[in-house]
């Protein structure tokens, strides 16, 4: 090799690294993500713009855990995570504390309308817009058809029909009447707004006055404390459930009715799933003469302030909150997709025939308080 041969070998060589260098990386931070769906919208995405790479960092089960890791990466001024995949409550915190590059510029109004007017609305602080829906979510009520057909019931719709019919099929500890999510968090706040709202009661009234310990308020609150104490048809140990705990339990044949979000469903109807073709999903009972009400949950993608990359951000929360890519998330994680044309989507439809009734109750499912300060009324919510 001749002296110019190896100089231009070595900057052959040199160059290399700087190549790889020149990819963009991406974060952000999720749960486990059941089924898979991310990894596979991810990867595709990676394979079409093989310049940026998403590290999707897998957290912990807990809405609430995952907040904190968020707003302490804030706080250290950090861009540990240039997207921020947010629940729908976290919103106004974020946004407020100018953690959020306000979306307005490219997630333009008209876009915006393709997307269900809930998450719309969960989306803007001060008139910009922070987030861009991907997921929905509002609470539903499985049950076992197969058990209550074999006793000759219908699928109850006000609680006393609830508990009387948990009580008569249930055989605990193998098979109790309901579970749901529990554990002392965020899910536990939405399980019990929606007994209270079911109760008739709530938290503020329209002039934000406190309400909660109005006499539907503490009816609510007992009816609750009685699942497991008076009617035993829920475990005493739902009080360490969130919502993977109770789905595992009911996915596999131990409870008759489970309090979750949409994602169950398909997951539930896999081969592998005792109850598969045995599930049904029914609005959430009430008391008599009220109506039935549901939490509207639900997240979406926004930018971090801290991040250097947010062209590329953009590129990927336009990819992953496109039809394809929600369609996608949907068959392989169960998610519920945030734009309205997927609801008419032939295949879901086929695959989730519960989805126009689902589309109607997201339609009607409430926000919890929508307040820079929810955190502090969740945290005083889940001590009762
Ligand atoms: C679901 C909802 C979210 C809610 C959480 C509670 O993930 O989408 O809004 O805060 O459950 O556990």
């Amino acid at each position: 090799m001749n002296k110019l041969s190896i100089i231009l070998f070595l900057m052959m060589f040199s160059c290399l690294p700087c190549r790889a260098e020149e990819k963009t990386k991406l974060t952000f931070l999720w749960w486990p993500d059941p089924g898979g769906g991310f990894e596979k919208v991810i990867s595709d995405f990676e394979n079409e713009n093989p310049d940026i790479d998403v590290e999707m960092i897998k957290g912990p089960t807990s809405t609430d855990t995952r907040e904190t890791m968020y707003v302490t990466s804030f706080l250290a001024g950090e861009a540990t995570y240039d997207m921020v995949l947010m629940d729908i409550i976290w919103l106004p915190k974020f946004a407020k504390q100018g953690w959020l590059i306000p979306l307005d510029d490219w997630f333009t109004k008209e876009e915006q309308d393709e997307f269900l007017p809930g998450d719309i609305q969960g989306s803007i602080f001060e008139g910009k817009i922070y987030r861009v829906p991907l997921q929905t979510d509002a609470g539903v009520l499985y049950y076992r058809k197969d058990l209550l057909e074999q006793k000759g019931y219908a699928p109850p719709t006000t609680w006393d029909g609830f508990v009387r019919v948990s009580k008569d099929i249930q055989n605990p500890p193998g098979l109790w009447g309901f579970v749901f999510q529990g554990k002392q968090y965020e899910g536990l706040v939405c399980n019990f707004l929606e007994i209270l709202w079911s109760f008739g009661g709530d938290v503020f009234d329209e002039k934000g006055n406190l309400i909660l310990n109005s006499p539907q308020g503490v009816e609510a609150l007992k009816f609750m404390y009685n699942l497991i104490h008076t009617s035993k048809i829920t475990p005493a140990g739902v009080t360490t459930y969130e919502e993977e705990e109770s789905r595992h339990i009911f996915q596999e044949g131990h409870a008759v009715f489970c309090r979750n979000w949409p994602y169950l469903w398909l997951l539930s109807q896999r081969d592998d799933s005792p109850v598969k073709g045995k599930v049904g999903i029914i609005p959430l009972p009430h008391k008599e003469g009220n109506r039935s009400s549901a939490c509207l949950g639900g997240w979406g993608f926004g930018i971090s302030k801290f991040s250097k990359n947010s062209e590329a951000c953009v590129k990927f929360i336009k990819y992953i909150s496109g039809y394809d890519a929600q369609k996608r998330l949907h068959f392989k994680s169960g998610i519920v997709p945030t734009r309205k044309a997927l609801f008419e989507d032939k295949d879901i439809l086929e695959k989730s025939p519960f989805f126009s009734e689902l589309y109607q109750i997201l339609l009607i499912a409430k926000p919890r308080p929508v307040h820079p300060d929810y955190a502090q009324i969740s945290d005083i919510l889940r001590r009762f």
